[in-house]
């Protein structure tokens, strides 16, 4: 199967999708992860999209757009793929019909501001990549799963969060309109405990 999480940030993207891709049997694709990878390694990319990351603002379309085409070319996305933060533009979603159409989109829809709150608690692990919230931390720097160092985002400071959700409502929500126009959408209540989501996303796929 070949889907999409679209949402805003904070939604619960990342989160539900590595239990859903693991069910799926799909790799998790996420935009964001290969463009921090690109920031963290200083590559040619990396060096060039440092700055809209930094600032919430969307990495160009051609640069995206490339990197997605040239991603699911690979091997392992032949029996499909969830895409997680890609397309975020109409430009994107219309690119993406062109080289691999996806099959459904999955919208997880979350209240503006309860966003905010997971948002700034987030920590990250920077070797299994799990995520958390600091709520549900014995200890915010050290990773409950694999030991490693939490991080906390550069893009998780609260002014950059309003910048990113204002940039959702802007250049991303319109890809909810677009996917309902062509059957492909399904709607999930992300404003419910993981695992209640994890079970509506798959109930939404039967
Ligand atoms: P990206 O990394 O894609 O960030 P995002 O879309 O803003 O999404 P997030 O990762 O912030 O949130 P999420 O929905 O995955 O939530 P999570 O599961 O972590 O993109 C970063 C940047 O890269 C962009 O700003 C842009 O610059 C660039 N970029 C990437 N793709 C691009 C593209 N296609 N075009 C152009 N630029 C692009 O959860 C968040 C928190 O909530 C966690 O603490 C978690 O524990 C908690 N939580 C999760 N689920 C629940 C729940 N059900 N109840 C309570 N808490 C929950």
């Amino acid at each position: 199967m070949k889907l999409i999480f679209l949402g805003p940030p904070g939604a619960g993207k990342g989160t539900q999708a590595t239990g859903i891709s693991a069910s799926l049997r799909v790799p998790h694709i996420s935009t964001g992860d290969m463009f921090r990878a690109a920031v963290k390694n200083q590559t040619p990319m990396g060096l060039r999209i440092k700055e809209y990351m930094e600032s919430g603002q969307l990495v160009p379309d051609e640069v995206v757009i490339e990197m997605a085409k040239e991603r699911l070319a690979e091997d392992d996305c032949r029996g499909g793929y969830l895409l997680d933060g890609f397309p975020r533009t109409v430009e994107q979603a219309e690119a993406l019909e062109k080289f691999s159409a996806p099959d459904a989109v999955i919208n997880i829809e979350v209240p503006d501001e309860k966003l905010m709150h997971r948002l700034t608690g987030r920590r990250v692990c920077a070797k299994c990549h799990g995520t958390f919230h600091i709520e549900t931390l014995a200890d915010e720097k050290v990773c409950p799963v694999c030991g490693a160092e939490l991080i906390h985002r550069d893009d998780d400071k609260p002014e950059t969060i309003g910048k990113r959700l204002q940039v959702y409502h802007e250049q991303t929500a319109p890809l909810i309109g677009y996917y309902e126009g062509n059957g492909k959408l399904r709607t999930v209540d992300g404003d419910n405990r993981p695992e209640d989501v994890y079970k509506a996303i798959l109930a939404s796929l039967e």
